[in-house]
């Protein structure tokens, strides 16, 4: 492809925002859009291209945000639809790009669609939701689990049938067999896509269409005591059904009557399932996210296998994403520990494909560790010493050393981070060796150099904890070599090469010539710019 055609989201990296931890404008401890507007130079400066916002609709927060009860509307704890416009428009002055969060799997039950459903067998809205007869003994219709615990089933006194909810009793899941539903949520999109926002990542993408038998899930043999109780079953019929892939290509229709528009979808599968929400023809997904490295081992061998199978599965013309964290999973610097975060940061940022960085990631926060009267999540709550938390991964941007690292004047929502009068935007923005410092020039070099934005991907070989490989546009050439070990190594490829580092976690090696063989302190990562 010609550097021409390459579009914003395949060059750029994408931030995620979750709001009501990033700034709060308002002082009621919770952040706003607002207060992501008064950030967006910040977001600029460091480097960003694009930001994706959790969901900021109406919604009685049982799933912070991920229950909506009106898709075209703001939440008042957000801001109004004036802030949107405004958002949106400051995001365009800068040269940004606006993603927003769609959640069509499932709605609030306090959504006027799902109050029409359930008020009667015989509403017009009955069948936009997934409603069953109990078995003869009264039970639920089959065996389907909540992601959140329990069954997926909920039993309506008033009208003696169940409903589906894969996640809490509070989200129905809507029915996307039905024309209707899927017609009033392509207009959803169009009333976005209109106001000029420039993409969606579509929560759950994999779940929306479930096995039209209702066949019972098998068991999971790999499922042990002290797991969430939905790992006892392999959600081989209430997910992934092949004709999601024809929804999954309509929403790329919609997308498609508006230019340089993008969709994103969150897919946790195995990479042979995931790669086909590319579609065939490239009609589906422009990026199925990749959470590879957010559940692989820290560990070269490994990770270098899971690149190459990921790039050798991808059709052709289908564009690479990564991703290392996200406000469901521990921080990366939590999962991997400080010392290796570095070297995350570098290979988020050097491998080939578009890198999702998520807030606050930048600086090295790490997992706050919540006391339990302080638990919000209702994933943790509902299966209390089974299901994780996610709060400690949802705590406040850290913006300086005022009260509550400056995110709010009020109370907020989730506890900061002990030692963020150190760990704050202001004091590590210029700070030499400091995550904040490697984000910017990372950010930057990426963005400078075509090789590292769009160029090849080629493995080398390398042994022990050493993870390496080349970026390669045409006549340039870049080298990174990162130690995920903890101990000293050797690298020494099959490969002639000479080269200067360009950045080194470690920064004693900076601006030095090296060539062919070289020994790699333990957590140290090199980017090196090949002489050609
Ligand atoms: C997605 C979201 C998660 C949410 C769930 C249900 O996985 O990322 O936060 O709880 O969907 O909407
Ligand atoms: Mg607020």
């Amino acid at each position: 492809m010609k550097y021409d055609n390459y579009l914003w989201w395949h060059k750029g990296v994408v931030y995620q925002i979750y709001p009501r931890s990033y700034k709060d404008s308002d002082g009621d401890g919770i952040g706003d859009l607002r207060g992501i507007i008064e950030k967006l130079d910040y977001i600029k400066n460091l480097g960003i291209d694009a930001v994706w916002i959790s969901p900021i609709y109406p919604s009685p927060m049982a799933d912070f945000g991920y229950d909506v009860s009106d898709y075209t509307g703001i939440h008042p704890m957000f801001g109004n639809m004036d802030d949107i416009d405004e958002l949106l428009n400051e995001v365009h002055i800068r040269g940004m790009k606006l993603i927003l969060d769609l959640v069509p799997n499932h709605s609030s039950d306090q959504h006027p669609w799902f109050l029409e459903s359930r008020s009667s067998k015989d509403n017009p809205k009955r069948d936009w939701y997934i409603w069953k007869d109990p078995t003869p003994d009264g039970g639920p219709p089959n065996n389907w689990l909540s992601v959140f615990g329990g069954p997926g089933w909920e039993y309506d006194e008033k009208t003696g049938q169940y409903y589906y909810h894969a996640f809490l009793k509070e989200q129905p899941d809507l029915n996307w067999r039905n024309p209707e539903v899927q017609k009033a949520m392509f207009d959803v999109m169009r009333f976005w896509l209109e106001k000029g926002v420039d993409g969606f990542r579509v929560d759950v993408m994999w779940h929306m269409i479930k096995d039209d038998q209702f066949r019972n899930d098998p068991s999971n043999p790999e499922y042990e005591k002290g797991m969430n109780s939905y790992s006892r079953q392999i959600p081989a019929y209430s997910t992934d059904q092949d004709e999601v892939h024809d929804i999954v290509s309509k929403m790329r229709n919609v997308i498609d009557e508006y230019d340089e528009r993008l969709l994103i979808g969150e897919i946790y599968l195995p990479v042979d399932k995931l790669v086909k929400y590319y579609g065939h023809e490239n009609e589906e997904a422009h990026l199925p996210f990749n959470f590879q490295l957010l559940e692989l081992p820290w560990n070269a061998a490994k990770i270098r296998t899971a690149i190459s199978e990921y790039e050798g599965a991808l059709p052709e013309n289908g564009w690479p994403n990564w991703v290392l964290g996200n406000h469901d999973k521990s921080r990366i610097a939590s999962r991997v520990g400080k010392e290796q975060a570095g070297n995350a940061a570098m290979l988020l940022l050097t491998l080939r494909g578009t890198p999702t960085l998520y807030y606050g990631d930048e600086l090295g926060m790490e997992d706050v560790e919540i006391s339990k009267d302080k638990i919000q999540d209702p994933q943790a709550l509902n299966e209390p010493g089974v299901g994780r938390s996610r709060d400690p991964e949802r705590t406040p941007m850290q913006w300086d050393d005022s009260e509550n690292a400056g995110f709010t004047s009020g109370e907020p929502w989730l506890p900061l981070m002990v030692n963020y009068k150190e760990l704050n935007v202001k004091k590590q923005w210029n700070k030499e060796d400091s995550m904040l410092q490697l984000h910017r020039r990372l950010l930057r070099i990426r963005t400078e150099e075509p090789a590292l934005h769009i160029g090849d991907y080629v493995p080398v070989p390398s042994k022990g904890d050493i993870l390496a490989y080349l970026r390669k546009y045409e006549q340039d050439e870049f080298l990174v070599v990162l130690n995920l070990g903890v101990s000293e190594e050797v690298f020494e490829p099959q490969l002639e090469w000479q080269g200067t580092v360009k950045i080194s976690i470690q920064k004693d090696l900076e601006g030095q010539k090296l060539k062919n063989k070289i020994t790699i302190a333990q957590n140290q990562g090199l980017l090196i710019k090949l002489d050609r």
